[in-house]
């Protein structure tokens, strides 16, 4: 009998809630042939180099969620790198809610490219460029996936939010559980200036680290949430975009998104998806 699933269920019988979860407990390296490492439970690393990149991925699978993981992306040269970090479920309709980080030259800034797959259809894509040296330094990156919307954040800032467009006829991923997932690897075909800036193998290994992992979520057990069992809503699963944290939202977009699907004329002559419409 493991510990930490006895921590777990008495958690969840109380509020549905995890915190601060130690990362041999929540992750398990899934690739990577040492590539990924545990230190101390507190500190997670992924390398690539040129033989092979690495990933992991959550214990458990969750069914809404407010998740926060801080990552410290590769220094220097990352070029052709691309580090993932996405909720995803699994099969052929998979929902997905991504984050990648886009390395760059030395100096060049990298791009965070975000999407969201629902019923295996994605082509939802807004990236962005950070208001900060994203490798100088631990920040946070947060999904708040409820009910309502699935919120991207970036130290408490949100920069995207896609709501649920149901009504309008948009699936919204809510039907499947999803699990964390992150890898580190080499996609110079296509990463850094569409393809054009290749990965500097001298520079290799790379690394990026990730650490205080939190999550407020409902965990998904052998088809049960735990949110359903626990007889409380957990404030975060109707948890909308307050006045301040819309204005950062429109700050955010106005001075840092580099790239707007919706705003994509060229690529959607027929007309926008319907979700672009929503106010
Ligand atoms: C890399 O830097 C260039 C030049 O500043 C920029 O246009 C581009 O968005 C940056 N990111 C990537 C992934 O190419």
């Amino acid at each position: 009998m493991r510990l930490p699933s006895l921590y777990f269920v008495a958690m969840f019988l109380i509020g549905s809630t995890l915190v601060s979860a130690n990362f041999y407990d929540e992750f398990d390296i899934t690739w990577g042939d040492g590539r990924g490492k545990i230190i101390n439970g507190d500190l997670l690393t992924l390398s690539l180099d040129k033989t092979s990149g690495s990933g992991f991925e959550s214990r458990n699978e969750y069914m809404y969620g407010k998740i926060d993981m801080q990552l410290k992306l590769v220094p220097g040269n990352s070029a052709g790198t691309v580090t993932a970090y996405y909720l995803s479920s699994k099969g052929s309709n998979w929902d997905e809610i991504d984050f990648e980080f886009l390395g760059n030259l030395s100096g060049d800034p990298y791009t965070l490219h975000t999407n969201v797959f629902s019923q295996g259809k994605g082509n939802r894509e807004q990236q962005f460029h950070l208001w900060f040296d994203p490798t100088a330094d631990f920040h946070t990156y947060s999904i708040l996936w409820n009910p309502k919307h699935i919120v991207f954040s970036v130290d408490g800032t949100p920069i995207r939010e896609f709501k649920n467009a149901e009504s309008i006829g948009v699936p919204f991923p809510k039907d499947q559980p999803m699990r964390i997932h992150s890898s580190l690897w080499n996609a110079d075909d296509w990463a850094t200036r569409g393809g054009l800036v290749k990965t500097d193998w001298t520079q290799a290994p790379f690394t990026a680290s990730y650490r205080n992992f939190k999550a407020e979520a409902c965990v998904v057990t052998s088809g049960k949430s735990s949110c359903a069992s626990s007889g409380n809503n957990p404030p975060w699963l109707s948890e909308d975009l307050d006045n301040t944290k819309q204005e950062r939202l429109r700050w955010a977009q106005k001075n840092y998104m580099i790239y707007n699907y919706c705003s994509d004329s060229k690529r959607f002559p027929q007309g926008f998806p319907p979700e672009c419409n929503m106010a």
